[in-house]
């Protein structure tokens, strides 16, 4: 089964960015950790960032159609864009939101994330083992349904 796992704005920088927050795993490692932790769950994964709003809204739309479920780090665009909660809220197969870093002990302006009301569940501060916890919960949720 296919899970695609979408990351937004700045993420594609992750190794060299904020590396005290964010870690040292680049962002390559990470698609290559989640591709791995699919396949080893059964899961065909596709891992895929932009730092164009429109084209992770226009996947979402694509995800939607497709009933593919969605591992997501909207970064960002979490704290304000009311247009990928939307999008967010048209899928129509299970919506992970991940943070790699703990949202709720940051900035305040972090504290709230608009998707978190339409994902499934929220997983956040755990690193790069949230992307992998977060595909398990998935693989397990699609073994039961
Ligand atoms: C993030 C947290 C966001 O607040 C931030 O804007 C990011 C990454 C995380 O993975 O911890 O870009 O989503």
């Amino acid at each position: 089964r296919e899970v695609w796992v979408l990351n937004g704005v700045n993420l594609g920088r992750l190794g060299t960015r904020q590396t005290d927050i964010y870690g040292l795993t680049s962002y390559a490692e990470l698609a290559a950790l989640c591709e791995a932790a699919g396949r080893a769950r059964g899961l065909a994964v596709r891992v895929r960032q932009t730092d164009a709003e429109h084209e992770l809204v226009g996947w979402l739309h694509e995800a939607a159609d497709a009933a593919v479920p969605v591992v997501l780090n909207p970064a960002a665009w979490s704290h304000y864009s009311v247009a990928v909660r939307d999008a967010c809220a048209m899928l129509t197969a299970p919506l992970v939101e991940v943070h790699l870093s703990n949202i709720h002990a940051r900035e305040a302006f972090r504290h709230h994330s608009v998707v978190s009301a339409v994902a499934a569940g929220v997983i956040c501060g755990l690193g790069t083992d949230g992307y992998v916890l977060a595909l398990t919960h998935l693989a397990n949720r699609l073994a039961d349904a």
